[in-house]
C-alpha cells in the first residue's frame, strides 16, 4: 500500500488527542484503520473510550480488535471523530466517500465536537476535484437524479463533469450501508466548492455529497517520519 508509513504516522498524532472517557467516531478507509488499531492498542493498555463506527467495515473491523463501541441510537455527544479524506484543499475543505461511506461520514462528523482529518500527503491539493466526488443517490430514479447532479455542478462552475454509477460485484451498482448507490463525478475542477455543495444538496433524490466544507478543524498529514498537525 503506497504511503503507508505517513498514514500510520497520521493515525499515531491523532491518538495523542485522545483522552480517557471520550466517545470518539471512527473514520472509514486505510488510514482510519491504522488509527482503529492504535487505539485498540490503547484500550488494551487502559485507556477508556467508546467508538462510533462511520461504516459496516469500521464496525467489523472495530468489534474484532476489541473496541467497545455504542450504538448511534444511544449517542448523546461524540467529543471527537478521527477520518481519512481522499482529497482536503488549503481550507481544510475535503472530499470523502472514495471508501462510499460519506453519509454516515458526515452523520457523525457533523455531530462531533472535533473533526480531526488524517491523510497522507497525496490527499493535499490546492484546488478539489481531481479526486471523483461521490454523490450518494436513492436507486430510485438514479438515473434522473445523474441529470440533474449534472446541472448542479455545471451551474457550479465545473466545466464539464462526467458522471457514471458505481458498480460493486459484477456490473451491478455498489449498494451502500445506507442502501443506495453513488454517482462518481469526474470534475478535474470544482471551483467553487461550498456553491457546489449548496447546489447538490437542493437535488431531489440526492441523500448527500462527499463535500466536507467547514467541518475539519484539525488537519493531520503524517511524514516519513512525524506528522503535521494543522488547526483550522
Ligand atoms: C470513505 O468513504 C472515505 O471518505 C475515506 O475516508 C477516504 O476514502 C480515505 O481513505 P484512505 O485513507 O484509504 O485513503
Amino acid at each position: 500500500m503506497a504511503y503507508e508509513r505517513e498514514k500510520e504516522n497520521a493515525a499515531a498524532a491523532a491518538i495523542e488527542f485522545v483522552e480517557d472517557g471520550m466517545t470518539l467516531g471512527l473514520g472509514t478507509g486505510s488510514t482510519a484503520k491504522f488509527f482503529v488499531e492504535l487505539l485498540a492498542e490503547e484500550i488494551a493498555d487502559g485507556l477508556m473510550v467508546k467508538g462510533v463506527p462511520t461504516s459496516e467495515d469500521t464496525r467489523r473491523l472495530a468489534e474484532s480488535l476489541g473496541v467497545p463501541l455504542l450504538p448511534i441510537e444511544h449517542v448523546d455527544r461524540i467529543q471527537l471523530t478521527v477520518d481519512g479524506a481522499d482529497e482536503v484543499d488549503e481550507k481544510a475543505q475535503l472530499i470523502k466517500g472514495g471508501g462510499a461511506a460519506l453519509l454516515r461520514e458526515k452523520i457523525i462528523a457533523n455531530a462531533s465536537d472535533l473533526m480531526m482529518v488524517i491523510a497522507d500527503p497525496s490527499k493535499q491539493v490546492e484546488v478539489l476535484g481531481a479526486f471523483p466526488l461521490p454523490v450518494e443517490v436513492t436507486p430510485f430514479g438514479y438515473t434522473i437524479t445523474a441529470k440533474k447532479v449534472y446541472d448542479a455542478l455545471r451551474a457550479s462552475g465545473v466545466s464539464k463533469p462526467r458522471i457514471e454509477v458505481r458498480n460493486g460485484s459484477g456490473s451491478k451498482p455498489l449498494v451502500t450501508d445506507g442502501g443506495n448507490y453513488i454517482l462518481d463525478c469526474h470534475c478535474s475542477i470544482i471551483p467553487d466548492a461550498p456553491e457546489a455543495a449548496r447546489l447538490l444538496s437542493a437535488v431531489p433524490g440526492v441523500v448527500e455529497h462527499g463535500l466536507f466544507i467547514g467541518m475539519a478543524r484539525t488537519v493531520i498529514i503524517g511524514q516519513d517520519v512525524g506528522a503535521a498537525v494543522i488547526e483550522y
